[in-house]
């Protein structure tokens, strides 16, 4: 059996938890397994290191290191098992947001980035003899793409900020050119839905998108 993998993406403030729910619904209406997780995070240690990437300062590369090892034992653990089950995993945020953040927002080398990306999300350590390793991506990334000004219009109204949600708007214009050089690079996994629309809009094109794609009932 084989899953179906799904990733959430955008900046902050673009509303993506909402949205992610009503997937989980949709799929759970159509008699599909699933497996809700995010990043960084999904498992308890992945979680720790989640705490310390939100709440302590560090250098780029440090912060890189620890989302992508989070991201190994969050793939070992949880994301692979559950798409070998046959289950639809939705995850909040996968590898884009590393670019996104760390290479958007913080200007981290993109190269190095790619090669953590290999190795990280190779399955040469589940192939069988003369198997070829892949990388393992998803099979869809829904991409709430919003002004970064909307953004932070929306931010400031929210709860006690982060340390990527205090940041100030010129970083979430990189972050969003992160993103938009991910997608650009990668045109079929990504489905970008302008967030910038009422909620029932936002989640009416997210669904449409899933049907589009065969994966849920017309
Ligand atoms: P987020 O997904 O927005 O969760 P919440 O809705 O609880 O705020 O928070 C995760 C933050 O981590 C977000 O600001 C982006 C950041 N992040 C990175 O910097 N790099 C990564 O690789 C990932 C997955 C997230």
């Amino acid at each position: 059996m084989q899953g179906l993998f799904i990733s959430f993406e955008g900046i902050d403030g673009a509303g993506k938890s909402t949205h992610i729910d009503a997937v989980r619904v949709a799929f759970e209406a159509s008699g599909a397994p699933v497996t809700l997780t995010r990043e960084p995070g999904g498992t308890p240690l992945a979680e720790r290191l989640r705490t310390m990437v939100l709440n302590d300062s560090m250098d780029a590369m440090t912060e890189a290191l620890l989302v992508f090892a989070a991201r190994r034992d969050h793939l070992q653990q949880v994301i692979l098992p559950a798409l070998a089950q046959g289950h639809v995993v939705l995850c909040d945020r996968f590898s884009d947001a590393s670019f996104a953040y760390q290479g958007g927002g913080r200007g981290f080398d993109w190269g190095i980035l790619e090669t953590l990306e290999k190795w990280v999300q190779s399955t040469e350590a589940q192939a069988a003899p003369g198997v070829r390793a892949s990388l393992v991506k998803p099979d869809l990334t829904i991409w709430f793409d919003l002004p970064p000004a909307v953004a932070a219009q929306r931010l400031s109204h929210a709860r006690v900020p982060d340390k990527f949600e205090s940041q100030p708007q010129v970083f979430f214009e990189n972050v969003a050119q992160g993103y938009a050089r991910r997608a650009a690079a990668d045109a079929t996994r990504f489905a970008r839905v302008h967030a910038d629309q009422t909620q029932d809009a936002v989640r009416a094109n997210v669904l449409a998108v899933l049907r589009q794609r065969g994966y849920i009932p017309e």
